[in-house]
């Protein structure tokens, strides 16, 4: 196996490998403006600042984050875990959903098999692999919960010889078919939730699933492919990482590392566009080589129509999904829709790579209260944040006069457009969540151990800034702004540092953590964020579960809740060696939480075969509201 068919390797890893670092090009001397203007205070100093940077009420007594169980926390804290099982605290109960390679319909009964996975003819019948964001609708008096299933393990997938690298195309189609998005139906057991097979509600929605592209890139001639030469339909959804919702109920899927599964036989096709996303060489799992749409030097423009925030109706399983161009073609980590004062709908959305931005976008027309948004997402303004260091910001618009691209270009080349208006370089903008009960936002930016040490991706200096003031940051920290007049839509806005991740076991200088951090509740790398109906923010980790080193004392990924108004976090769940947390969503009724446990290792959850990525169900044993 060669470097660029690492298929071990993290996205992050990968991301590293192929994606070099700028070349001088035309956007530089904006860039350069921009720096010189900037001003960046230096990392000691911005973190001694840190009073101001971050939030009211952080500093209080770390003790008292161990009392639990009172107040806002309904929950005496665990501690951490590094064992292959699921905790969570006393008085609530866990009970698996559903995992990879469990069958949507009757006909697809038994086609997991512990010892080779699914076949590739079951492998649309199935539930996929690697469960990401999600969220639940009610449909018709129904339960219905969307699921991304973000990529595939190869190695788990395919038979032992290929050693993670497809052979040949029903190799590739297995792979293909094992992501994208489930809609499924769920119904109240004895004991959690059960998936309702052969429900006329559920879908599978793959590489292979014919979709809309929208909005003012659909039809333009960056877009347009042998197979396509009106440039208006696309085949399939990619690599969905985190989720949202609309305001009118539909299902938003983003497609995040769509890059490595694109790579050139002959060829290839030249320029920015490409390198910048990482798009070139070999694919990461020789799609390329097996089915042509994947070959950019026969369809070079094919990347250019993934990327995307994808609109889903889940009450509808004969819809045609939406790939919304108007909310820019980036690395779609996921996306948090609010309803701004003024009326408009506002989605900000983070892509997730070191020294790119965190964005949103504002539609022209206005959405009302029980109405159906049909294609609001396809007109407005996308803009890139800019944080001063005096705890203002501003959201950049990306206009022809901002960036010296066109709109087209803008929405197909938006890193570069960023890059070109003077967006503030951020360390892999993860999730972002807004709060129901306040008019703020927070995204978590989840680790950048470049940051400080090299050139960023986004064009930028290599110095640390207002919020991703560490180099070398392997812990994270999340970010949280108030828009001016409380409006979402406005363009300027507040901000501040929500929490800092550290080990204060290990440091006393800025890598302990921000004050709310504490030996009994360090966590690094937070990524998923969701908020709950009463205004507590649930974090979840997708960091370093080694528990050595400078990670000593966190044990497996886990997930948090969150006071915003007193700082204070307290550990709720953690999940297997070597998983991921990721995705959370509640039950119409709220009794039931819904969280994603992606890559476990091990054998979990059957204790035999191979791991297997599932959806777990967790609830009070007293039956009460959980969120
Ligand atoms: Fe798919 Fe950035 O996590
Ligand atoms: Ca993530
Ligand atoms: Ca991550």
């Amino acid at each position: 196996m060669t470097d660029q068919h690492d298929v071990d390797m993290s996205w992050d890893d990968f991301d590293e490998l192929r994606d070099p670092r700028p070349n001088e090009n035309q956007f530089d001397a904006v860039v350069d403006a921009a720096i010189s203007r900037r001003g960046f205070l230096g990392g000691a100093l911005a973190f001694g600042s840190g009073a101001a940077v971050f939030g009211t009420g952080l500093f209080s007594s770390t003790t008292a984050a161990r009392a639990g169980g009172h107040g806002k926390f309904a929950f005496e804290p665990i501690d951490i875990a590094t064992d292959f099982a699921v905790h969570v605290p006393e008085g609530y109960k866990s009970k698996v959903l559903v995992r990879w390679g469990d069958a949507l319909w009757s006909e697809a009964e038994g086609a997991y098999d512990p010892e080779t996975g699914v076949s590739v003819e079951m492998s649309d019948k199935v539930f996929g692999e690697n469960t990401d964001g999600m969220e639940l609708f009610e449909v018709d008096g129904k339960e219905v919960i969307t699921v991304n299933s973000e990529y595939v393990n190869p190695k788990i997938n395919l038979p032992a010889a290929s050693e993670g690298i497809p052979q040949n195309a029903d190799e590739v189609k297995l792979l293909k078919n094992l992501q994208g998005v489930t809609v499924m139906e769920i119904a109240k057991a004895d004991e959690g939730y059960v998936v309702v097979k052969d429900s006329p509600l559920n879908r599978r929605i793959t590489h292979e699933t014919e979709m809309a592209l929208e909005g003012p890139l659909a039809g333009h001639a960056l877009v347009q492919t042998n197979a396509d030469p009106e440039g208006k339909t696309v085949k399939g959804t990619m690599n969905n990482c985190g989720s949202g919702r609309t305001l009118w109920n539909t299902y938003l899927t983003c497609e995040e590392n769509f890059n490595g599964y694109f790579g050139a036989t002959g060829k290839m096709p030249e320029g920015e566009g490409y390198t910048r996303y990482g798009i070139g060489g070999e694919g990461r799992y020789a799609y390329e080589k097996f089915d042509p749409r994947y070959d950019i030097s026969n369809e070079p423009n094919e990347p250019h129509r993934h990327g995307f925030v994808t609109e889903i109706n889940p009450a509808d399983p004969t819809s045609t999904p939406k790939k919304r161009t108007a909310l820019g073609r980036f690395k779609h980590e996921n996306a948090s829709m609010v309803h701004a004062k003024d009326g408009r709908v506002v989605v900000y959305m983070g892509d997730d790579e070191r020294g790119e931005y965190l964005y949103k976008f504002v539609s022209n027309g206005v959405w009302e209260e029980g109405t159906d948004g049909g294609d609001l997402l396809n007109d407005g303004t996308l803009y890139v944040a800019k944080f001063n260091d005096d705890l203002s910001g501003e959201w950049l618009a990306l206009t022809p006069e901002t960036t010296g691209m066109d709109a087209a270009e803008i929405l197909c080349f938006t890193r570069m457009a960023a890059s070109a208006a003077g967006g503030t370089t951020m360390d892999r903008p993860e999730w972002v969540a807004s709060n129901p009960v306040k008019v703020e936002s927070y995204c978590a930016l989840t680790n950048n151990k470049n940051r400080g040490v090299k050139p960023n991706a986004g064009g930028d200096d290599t110095a640390v800034n207002g919020p991703n003031p560490r180099e070398t940051n392997n812990y994270g920290q999340i970010v949280r702004w108030m828009p001016a007049n409380e409006n979402h839509a406005d363009t300027a806005f507040t901000w501040d540092l929500y929490v800092m991740a550290g080990n204060p076991t290990v440091y006393e200088n800025e890598y302990a953590g921000s004050s709310n951090v504490n030996a009994g509740n360090m966590f690094n790398s937070p990524d998923g964020m969701v908020f709950d109906s009463t205004g507590m923010l649930w974090i979840q980790t997708d960091g370093d579960y080694k528990n050595e080193g400078e990670f000593a004392g966190m044990g497996n990924n886990q997930m948090l809740v969150g006071d915003p108004e007193t700082g204070e976090i307290l550990r709720f769940m953690t999940v297997p060696y070597g998983a991921e947390v990721t995705g959370l969503c509640w039950s119409v009724d709220k009794k039931v939480a819904f969280v994603g446990v992606q890559h476990p290792g091990g054998q979990w959850p059957d204790g035999a075969g191979k791991p297997r990525s599932s959806v777990v169900a967790v609830w009070r044993e007293d039956g009460a509201v959980i969120g």
